[in-house]
């Protein structure tokens, strides 16, 4: 198969909710109706259960699972569907965001009883900035929830896209039975009990089919064809090209746990759901259909297995052909790479693949070399933007409680910061290191992964600031003035940019104030914009 045919049968998205809202048991049914899984219950969830307060083995499991289920996918009806997963928790919510720059589209979960959540705000607003299509599907039907009128005026306010029902409920909550489709007109009743397997209900291709009525009571089919009238007549038909464009989100009910609504939402998405499409470098617009590879790496994972330092690299293939054994060039390292174990990862296994396509992404065995954001090509320097760096939200510097294990720990600070669990600082004097993360979960993470892997024991303590700014400037002097006057402020990333500590928005604005040709960016984003 040619290289545009392969680009053209890829879909690569990412499941996104509020966490509990059903995106595991989503990803699963999708898996169980795409045969990648035989039965549901196989697929773990990649989440540090409903706890703010760390449990070590949680998160060890936590991490073990995610590895392989990083990127599930699977072939139906001759398309290659790649699901790029995320972690549940908000303290993780970053590795969220990064993921959504290497996915084509995203699918939001949101249950019924809750509408819309917080989780859910935050994501849809980098859906948003990005205009990555978004197809919603709202959970959990079978419980007493928001009316679906409301849902959908609130879906649209409070994430701010239009929506239009693709889907609709034959009943809700108790009375909850099947969905229609309102476009290709077929009704689907959940027929068994069995939840485990991929049972298609029963379909009926005709709204007044009299099989229906003998399934459905009458007061149910009457207020359901009633609300499809009515919502016919109030929303504008689904237009393929503002869902394209990120400006409107199809709809779709259903109950994950159930296997209702779930075979609509899937053929649907492979239907309308794009292919992988451009992406911006740098230096230009790089199309999936160009002869030369071209990827970045959006994640990295270390190795379950702690006698190997090994880390896996993942990366999201954006042009061209991947190849095992064939050398790469690393645009930061300026240095070429091969790899002659890149791994697929199929719904929860992992194998080694000969080559890849645009949309895929690759697991790269890495002992170092990778940093989040790197980019591969075959000799073209170009650097992928829009990698999302965050801008720290805790600061706290690292004790060391072991000093016959400091080359461990500044090995270890140095190796976990560049898989973006956290962000590394240098203070001097002292070469004090400052971690900043946006959770007080990582600090627990990063503890534990420092002993076990690393042999090395830390503690964190508390410092009086709470935001980091990078600093840039095309008036040196200044810049120097601010070193030299506020260094108790002044740290510098793994880059060596320097970056002000600022204990308040009050403190900042009057350092601002102070040196006025300063800029102060709450990301190190700034670098590759
Ligand atoms: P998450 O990944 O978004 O955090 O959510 P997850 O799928 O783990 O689902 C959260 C809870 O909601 C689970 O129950 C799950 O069984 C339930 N759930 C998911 N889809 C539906 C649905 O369509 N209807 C109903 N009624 N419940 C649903 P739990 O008790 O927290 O976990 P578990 O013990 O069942 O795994």
């Amino acid at each position: 198969m040619d290289l545009n045919n392969e680009i053209k049968r890829r879909r690569t998205f990412a499941i996104i909710s509020h966490p509990d809202a059903g995106k595991t048991t989503l990803t699963e049914k999708l898996l169980l109706f795409g045969n990648a899984i035989q039965t549901a219950g196989a697929v773990k969830s990649n989440k540090i259960r409903k706890t703010s307060q760390s449990d070590f083995m949680e998160i060890e499991k936590q991490r073990g699972i995610s590895v392989s289920t990083s990127v599930m996918a699977f072939e139906y009806d001759g398309i290659q569907v790649n699901i790029l997963d995320t972690p549940g928790h908000k303290d993780f919510a970053e590795d969220t965001y990064r993921t959504l720059s290497a996915v084509d589209s995203v699918i939001l979960v949101v249950d019924t009883a809750k509408g819309v959540e917080e989780q859910t705000r935050k994501l849809m607003q980098v859906c948003r900035m990005r205009h990555t299509p978004v197809m919603i599907f709202v959970n959990k039907m079978d419980r007493e929830g928001i009316p679906q009128l409301e849902i959908l005026e609130e879906l649209e306010e409070e994430l701010k896209i239009e929506v239009c029902p693709y889907t609709w409920p034959v009943g809700s909550g108790r009375l909850f039975q099947g969905v229609y489709n309102l476009y290709d007109k077929a009704v689907s009743i959940h027929a068994s009990e069995d939840t485990t397997r991929a049972n298609e209900g029963v379909r009926f291709n005709d709204i007044n089919d009299p099989g229906l009525k003998k399934r459905i009571r009458e007061e149910t089919m009457d207020t359901f064809r009633e609300e499809v009238e009515f919502v016919q007549g109030v929303f504008e038909p689904f237009n393929r090209g503002l869902y394209l464009d990120g400006y409107l989100a199809p709809v779709f009910f259903g109950s994950a746990l159930n296997n209702n609504g779930v075979l609509e939402l899937l053929e649907t998405f492979l239907q309308i759901a794009p292919s992988p499409g451009p992406v911006e470098a740098t230096e230009r617009t790089i199309v999936p259909e160009e002869e030369e590879l071209t990827g970045f790496i959006f994640k990295i994972h270390a190795n379950l297995d702690p006698n190997h330092r090994d880390r896996i690299a993942f990366m999201r293939i954006c042009s061209g052909k991947f190849e095992r054994n064939k050398f790469y060039y690393h645009t930061r390292l300026k240095k070429k790479l091969r790899f002659s174990s890149p791994t697929s990862f199929m719904a929860n296994s992992k194998t080694v693949v000969d080559e890849a396509f645009p949309g895929d992404v690759v697991g790269l065995y890495d002992s170092g070399n990778f940093k989040i954001g790197d980019t591969l090509t075959e000799g073209e320097q170009l650097q992928f933007k829009g990698i999302p760096s965050f801008s720290p939200e805790i600061l706290r510097e690292v004790n060391n409680l072991d000093n016959f294990k400091t080359k461990q720990l500044d090995k270890g600070v140095r190796q976990l910061t560049d898989e973006g669990v956290a962000q590394l600082f240098i203070k001097q004097p002292g070469n004090r290191k400052i971690i900043g993360t946006v959770g007080e979960l990582q600090y627990e993470v990063i503890r534990y992964r420092l002993e076990h892997e690393y042999g090395a024991k830390c503690n964190f303590s508390p410092l009086s600031y709470n935001r980091a700014y990078w600093i840039t400037t095309g008036n040196k002097k200044q810049l120097e003035e601010l070193l030299l006057h506020k260094s108790n402020n002044i740290a510098y990333d793994k880059e060596d940019t320097p970056v002000y500590f600022a204990e308040s928005d009050w403190a900042l604005k009057t350092v601002k104030e102070m040196y006025p040709e300063l800029e102060f960016h709450s990301t190190s984003n700034f670098k590759s914009d």
